[in-house]
């Protein structure tokens, strides 16, 4: 009996140490890996910086929006009034996927809870949460999956591990020390936390994308217990990708690799050092300067200017996670419903040179970039004061090259180094498309 007991107990621990702690020995299933694969196909996103803060709107200065209570050192007291004044009455999720649709997006990224702690669904183990806290009383999320799900779009729920509210979230990190919270906590009992509330969302709305993590780097040696929180994620929905933007290299477990307003392998924000790992790879960019809604924040970014940027990360196997910061109202501000329109008229157009490509053979060049699909490489030319370009590919196996909007045949030459094109009079003010053939 005895040992019947020592048996059980331990194929129990083992049992729990392989499905439980197991990612150090992550082995994605075949769901996950068909996941990253729609992932890769579907190139365009939209990301959804919302929370009570947007009704603060920045307090008018630049910069400033879901960031406001650490850096206007609100403490949570006062903080906590926040949730009563959001009620965002228009908020209309059909009209919200249809625009994410016409914009040629393939799925939404949004806020379940960030950095300030307030989750944007029906949570469980905490009031702090849209439905309990606010007048509007409604389950943001909720509602948003059941439209997504309708029209075909695809959900990931960003989460914030970072918390300027829950008192466990102790010892604390760089961020969100003027909160007032009384100097203790349990780490531990913060961790659990956590972990419920991600099986909360990974249970409550049907199958999800994945989830998209952020605010590691505030502690970045604390005890996470990562692999736990991953595998727990595996566990219930094993297809949900899981990416974290602690700009590091990609830790085991985690599904793909995310840069933060650079292109992989550049480095303007100064905390892009980390260098570009095999997984699927997205990069998050704003519209304007700001993630959550800033009233003053008008310098929204064009649309080609947009364009661009989708263009050159496909042209590097990456998608383009677009941000918008919706209005306290629950209105999406009228420039970036007017921008993503245009966008989706360009993708409706091109997109066959960007959906289910990946990166071209012919790296990063000053015209521009290639992105690639079966026999066929997409010449993107963004910069067209180069007239004649050398295009360093196997030129023995170039069949044809043709004009993307005309169809009409270019003539090129064939040298060592690659083909030599010249490119012809256009009217492309975004991107002259070029196809080459390949044996
Ligand atoms: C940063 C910011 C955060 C934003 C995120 C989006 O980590 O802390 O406010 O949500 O970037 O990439």
């Amino acid at each position: 009996m005895k040992r019947t007991i020592i048996l059980l107990s331990f194929s129990i621990y083992f049992l729990v140490q392989t499905s439980v702690y197991g990612q150090d020995t992550y082995v994605p299933t075949d769901n996950n890996l068909e996941a990253r694969e729609w992932f890769q196909d579907a190139k365009f996103g939209l990301f959804v910086h919302w929370g009570v803060y947007s009704v603060m709107a920045g307090g008018g200065d630049l910069g400033i929006a879901e960031w406001i209570m650490h850096r206007k050192e609100i403490p949570v007291s006062q903080y906590e009034m926040l949730p009563s004044f959001f009620n965002p009455t228009q908020f209309d999720p059909a009209e919200w996927v249809s625009m994410v649709k016409d914009a040629g997006m393939k799925y939404i990224t949004i806020t379940s809870k960030h950095h300030d702690g307030f989750a944007m669904y029906d949570s469980d183990i905490s009031d702090y949460n849209v439905v309990d806290a606010t007048p509007y009383g409604k389950d943001i999320l909720g509602a948003l999956k059941e439209e997504c799900d309708k029209q075909g779009i695809k959900l990931f729920f960003y989460y914030s591990q970072l918390d300027w509210h829950h008192t466990d979230y102790y010892p604390r990190g760089r961020t969100g020390n003027a909160t007032g919270r009384v100097e203790s906590g349990d780490w531990d009992a913060y961790i659990d936390y956590m972990n419920t509330q991600l099986s909360e969302l990974l249970t409550k709305y049907g199958d999800i994308g994945g989830i998209w993590f952020d605010g590691m780097w505030d502690r970045p040696d604390a005890p996470w217990r990562l692999e736990e929180t991953y595998a727990l994620i595996h566990e219930l929905q094993d297809q949900a990708l899981v990416g974290s933007n602690h700009h590091k290299m990609p830790f085991e477990g985690e599904d793909f690799q995310m840069f933060e307003r650079d292109l992989p392998g550049a480095n303007t924000m100064g905390f892009n050092e980390a260098g570009i790992g095999a997984l699927p790879l997205e990069m998050c960019e704003t519209m304007n300067g700001s993630w959550g809604y800033n009233i003053k924040d008008r310098e929204f970014k064009s649309t080609k200017r947009l364009l661009h940027t989708l263009i050159k990360a496909a042209g590097m196997n990456t998608n383009f996670l677009m941000n918008t910061g919706p209005m306290p109202n629950g209105k999406i501000q009228p420039a970036n419903v007017q921008t993503m329109k245009e966008m989706g008229e360009w993708m409706r157009t091109y997109g066959e040179s960007i959906y289910g490509t990946r990166g071209g053979p012919v790296e990063e060049q000053s015209w521009g970039v290639s992105t690639q699909k079966e026999n066929k490489i997409y010449l993107h030319i963004l910069n067209q004061e180069e007239t004649d370009i050398l295009v360093p590919v196997d030129s023995k196996m170039v069949k044809k090259a043709t004009e993307f909007s005309s169809g009409k045949k270019l003539k090129f030459k064939k040298t060592r180094d690659g083909i030599y094109l010249l490119i012809p009079e256009n009217e492309e003010d975004i991107d002259y498309i070029i196809i080459l053939e390949m044996k």
